[in-house]
């Protein structure tokens, strides 16, 4: 059966340690499985990691990537998104999307006999999530115990944030305004998922205190942009900034998916302060994608990564 990947959930733990030891894999140890075969990126919104780091992935995978800005495609304007994707299928290897509806891309992966890539919905973003969890890895060794605090808008890329961080057994911490916070039922879930513990408060300095990583990101997704003023007020208090980081572990990273809003969400001093890992967290992305994509077509990691006992 074709295997999707619209959410990290799409995959187990054990699968999710395999894409992660596989993006670590240096290039010329892994086969071409896109060998002569072409990639579909389609964009309804603006990226700079995301489509330049797939395009690479794609590339050095062995295949060929075609870019295309959703407007060009008219998902359900100009025809149907189911025969969009049966065309593509046609012509493709593989199809990915950004798009502002998560439906699409499930609409897409119902029709498709080849692998659906999620690049980013109003409702997740797995690519980015396999790239934090590479960093923290990276950054903070074995995951399991670390404890993980999100202080922000609970959006697409806190949730699939929570799930990877849950699936390798992190304890997580939220720090999200009322209005803006994760819905019981979501705690819950990133506890069936694996975290030891899952805590929401409104207060940052909770959140933060003590945790191994630090992550933020814009509280105006794209899509939200005429909410901007009134939501720079409702997340008052919530810019990650020196003083919020000297409450966590001293050894801990600071983390976004970028863009960043500098002023807003965090301080210029943070994010281009020493405990700040976002470039090479968003370097991570084309190993990430890389790995998620190889391990769509079959290849896997060699040594097996070990599951905790
Ligand atoms: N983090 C991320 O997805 O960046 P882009 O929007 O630039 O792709
Ligand atoms: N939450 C942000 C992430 C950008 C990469 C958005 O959806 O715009």
């Amino acid at each position: 059966m074709t295997r999707h990947l619209l959410d990290v959930t799409d995959f187990s733990s054990h699968e999710v340690r395999e894409i992660l030891a596989l993006a670590q894999q240096p290039v010329d140890t892994l086969d071409r499985p896109l060998a002569g075969q072409g990639a579909a990126l389609i964009f309804e919104k603006p990226s700079n990691r995301t489509r330049h780091s797939m395009e690479m992935a794609v590339a050095q995978l062995g295949g060929h990537p075609v870019y295309t800005r959703g407007e060009e495609v008219g998902f359900d304007t100009r025809e149907p998104v189911e025969d969009i994707a049966r065309i593509l299928e046609g012509y493709h290897a593989l199809i990915a999307a950004r798009v502002f509806d998560h439906l699409t891309v499930t609409r897409m992966a119902a029709v498709v006999d080849v692998p659906v890539v999620n690049m980013l919905s109003d409702h997740s973003h797995p690519l980015q999530a396999f790239a934090d969890a590479l960093t923290m890895q990276q950054s903070l060794g074995d995951l399991s115990g670390k404890t993980v605090a999100y202080v922000g808008d609970f959006n697409n890329v806190a949730r699939s944030l929570a799930e990877v961080s849950a699936m390798l057994g992190m304890h997580i911490r939220f720090a999200c305004p009322h209005g803006f916070d994760a819905p019981l039922v979501e705690l819950e879930r990133f506890g069936l998922l694996g975290a030891p513990s899952v805590e929401q408060t409104t207060r940052p300095a909770e959140a933060v205190e003590g945790a191994h990583a630090v992550h933020t990101d814009t509280w105006v997704s794209m899509g939200q942009e005429a909410e901007k003023q009134q939501r720079v007020q409702q997340f008052e208090g919530y810019t990650v900034d020196a003083d919020m980081m000297a409450l966590a572990d001293p050894q801990a990273v600071f983390m976004h998916c970028l863009p960043a809003y500098r002023g807003l969400e965090v301080n210029a001093d943070v994010i281009d302060g020493p405990q700040s890992v976002v470039f090479r967290q968003g370097h991570n992305r084309l190993h990430a994608a890389r790995g998620a994509i190889a391990f769509l077509f079959g290849a896997r990691a060699h040594p097996t990564p070990q599951d905790p006992q």
